[in-house]
């Protein structure tokens, strides 16, 4: 890489899916990245082999360990991914989310403060609206979430606030949608452990790794009676997030943004492009609705793209899906030729 005067950027979840892909936006854009990551759900060889960015295992609620990190090196900025963010997990054992987002968070926050480092990039996410009626749901919408993850993510919007009016700790918090597909280079992708989101899951049961897809409701009010969701390119994600850490370090105000397509697709919408995409028979099995899932979540990202200059590239479901695609075929080749044998792999 070469070597630049650009800041040094610390990327705390960076070996995780959205992290790993911010990380290679930050290289191409010339920052120095350090990598933070405790391992947990994160990747070591997607940093080390692939990114070829230093990795530094640790948690962000080691405050010791923290301020000798920020004491040892000259860290200009945080983008801050790490976190937990299994849903219904939170609803199982609230105290591991509050513990790690909430608490893991704030010791960052106080970390930072102390190092005298004031800028932060934030992953948050429509999660804290709840169960909006209106779509797209611009950014002043009122938040209501309605599980313990949403409700962390949410406190922390509210910390940084605070420490934006107190302490001068300016951020950049952006609410994603549905992060969705891979790089297009084929380097990175999706790979949660447990994978609980749609289009890994389609893709899955496309590899025959699964038997089918469960779909949750088919009677909602929307034109296929399935759920729709607004899904954002992962790699417009990063894009979004080198413009935020930009607009800090150009001296922009605490600013909150929506990060989203601004039009949904339905879960059949999904099924459908990906049997077209891969090819591939997807058997569906139809269940109940689930509680919480509202009929369509949808974003409005129009302040992004005016006061950031954002401009998604892959906003059709076809890039998102074929570039995930790739991803799965590299990464479960070898359990293809298990499962479908005389199958081409790329
Ligand atoms: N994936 C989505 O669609 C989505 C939507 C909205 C918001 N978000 C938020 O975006 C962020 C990234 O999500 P993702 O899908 O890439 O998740 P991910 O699990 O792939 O990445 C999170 C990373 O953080 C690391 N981590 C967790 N706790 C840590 C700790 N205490 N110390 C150090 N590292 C820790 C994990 O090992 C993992 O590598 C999260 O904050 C999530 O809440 C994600």
């Amino acid at each position: 890489m070469v070597s630049t005067n650009k800041p040094t950027i610390l990327v705390t979840g960076g070996a995780g899916y959205i992290g790993s892909h911010a990380v290679l936006s930050l290289q191409q854009a010339g920052y120095t990245v350090i990598v933070l990551d405790n391992l947990v759900y994160g990747h070591r060889e997607l940093v080390e082999e692939v990114l070829k960015a230093e990795l530094i295992v640790g948690e962000i609620g080691d405050r010791p360990f923290l301020d000798q990190l920020f004491a040892s090196r000259a860290i200009d900025a945080v983008m801050h991914f790490a976190a937990y963010a299994y849903v219904g997990e939170s609803v199982q054992d609230p105290a591991k989310y509050y513990r790690n987002n909430v608490v893991g968070t704030l010791t960052l926050l106080e970390a930072m403060q102390a190092a005298g480092v004031n800028k932060l990039v934030f992953s948050s996410t429509c999660a804290t609206y709840g169960i909006p009626d209106v779509v797209p749901i611009p950014e002043d919408y009122p938040q209501n979430p309605i599980n313990p993850y949403g409700a962390t993510k949410l406190m922390i919007e509210r910390v940084l606030k605070d420490f934006s009016a107190a302490y001068g700790l300016k951020s950049v918090i952006f609410r994603y949608f549905n992060a969705a597909g891979a790089d297009p280079g084929g380097r990175l992708g999706e790979d949660h452990n447990p994978e609980t989101h749609l289009i890994p899951l389609i893709l899955q049961t496309a590899l025959g790794l699964r038997e089918a897809i469960q779909v949750f409701g088919t009677d909602y009010p929307t034109p296929d009676g399935t759920c729709i969701r607004d899904y954002i390119h992962v790699t417009d994600l990063a894009a979004a997030h080198v413009l935020g850490l930009e607009y800090l370090l150009k001296g922009g105000d605490s600013s909150i943004f929506n990060l989203g397509n601004g039009s949904g697709f339905s879960v059949n919408e999904v099924i459908e492009a990906a049997r077209r995409i891969t090819g591939r028979p997807i058997l569906v099995k139809e269940s109940d609705r689930r509680p919480g899932d509202p009929p369509a979540l949808i974003g409005s990202a129009d302040r992004a793209r005016q006061i950031l200059g954002w401009q998604p590239q892959y906003s059709s479901i076809d890039d998102i899906i074929s570039h995930a695609w790739n991803w799965h075929l590299k990464r479960h080749g070898a359990q293809l030729v298990v499962s479908q044998p005389g199958e081409a792999v790329n």
